[in-house]
């Protein structure tokens, strides 16, 4: 089986990434299940219903969130009634959303968790000991996890690849937005990379206006960041593993833009 999983989708250009390739993707890889990390997808923060239902019409079966979860206030009218939604796991138990999903492709279950790290990032519970109690829930149905780490330190996103290794079939974190080189699988069979980096701006700083970026940095003072225009990338990996024992036996990683070109 095969899992293709887009990195954080930001902005209408990432959108508009997701909506023109992932069809052609899909076409190409023929994955069994598709994961898209949404959690910068409505202007750069957040996602909204119809966001969430288009990732769905455009092949997505899960999607994956993290720091920015709340910042669309249309996730509060929905979240609850989005079954293939997963926000990030480490969340206080009363947190409405799902603490993680279970996909179901053909006769294939995959569960799919989304965890935020600790390290220069909100407080939250602890992501590993969260992983392991779902990871022992999730067992009993399907070999085959997914977890999306959304984390800020490449410390801690080993850390959480070699604390599940063997426990789950892929490790993949967002959040810093740069896709990582250090793709490869763990010993005992779990797929990792430290960032599978971004889908849209490519030109911008993490997709957003780079002069908003810079101006901050020189002056130390608050300034609003919007999503950049212009050119556009799509990052993200994709997976091979047994459907029967959920270990990977292989990992990728996908960029399209103008300096990668899609190939049909
Ligand atoms: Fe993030």
């Amino acid at each position: 089986m095969r899992i293709l999983f887009i990195g954080d989708v930001v902005g209408s250009p990432g959108r508009n990434m997701v909506n023109e390739y992932l069809p052609k993707l899909k076409k190409k890889y023929k994955p069994t299940v598709t994961i898209v990390n949404g959690e910068n997808a409505a202007g750069g923060k957040g996602i909204t219903e119809k966001i969430y239902k288009g990732f769905l019409e455009k092949g997505a079966q899960a999607v994956t969130l993290g720091n920015h979860t709340w910042d669309n206030k249309d996730i509060f009218e929905f979240i609850n009634e989005a079954p293939l939604m997963a926000r990030p796991a480490n969340y206080p138990e009363e947190t409405p959303g799902n603490e993680y999903v279970i996909t179901k492709v053909n006769d294939l279950e995959i569960g799919v968790i989304s965890l935020m790290g600790r390290t220069f990032m909100p407080p939250n519970d602890c992501p590993f000991k969260k992983a392991e109690a779902l990871i022992k829930k999730i067992k009993k149905r399907t070999p085959i996890i997914f977890v999306d780490f959304h984390a800020e330190a490449t410390s801690e996103k080993q850390a959480m690849g070699w604390f599940l290794n063997g426990k789950v079939t892929a490790v993949a974190g967002t959040h810093t937005h740069v896709q990582t080189a250090d793709n490869r699988i763990l010993p005992d069979g779990t797929a990792y990379i430290s960032d599978t980096g971004m889908t849209g701006p490519i030109d911008g700083i993490l997709g957003m206006k780079r002069e908003d970026i810079i101006n901050k940095f020189l002056t130390n003072l608050p300034v609003r960041f919007e999503v950049a225009k212009g050119r556009e990338q799509l990052n993200g990996i994709l997976i091979e593993a047994d459907s029967n024992t959920g270990s990977a036996k292989k990992i990728d990683r996908i960029q399209i833009s103008d300096e990668n070109p899609f190939f049909e």
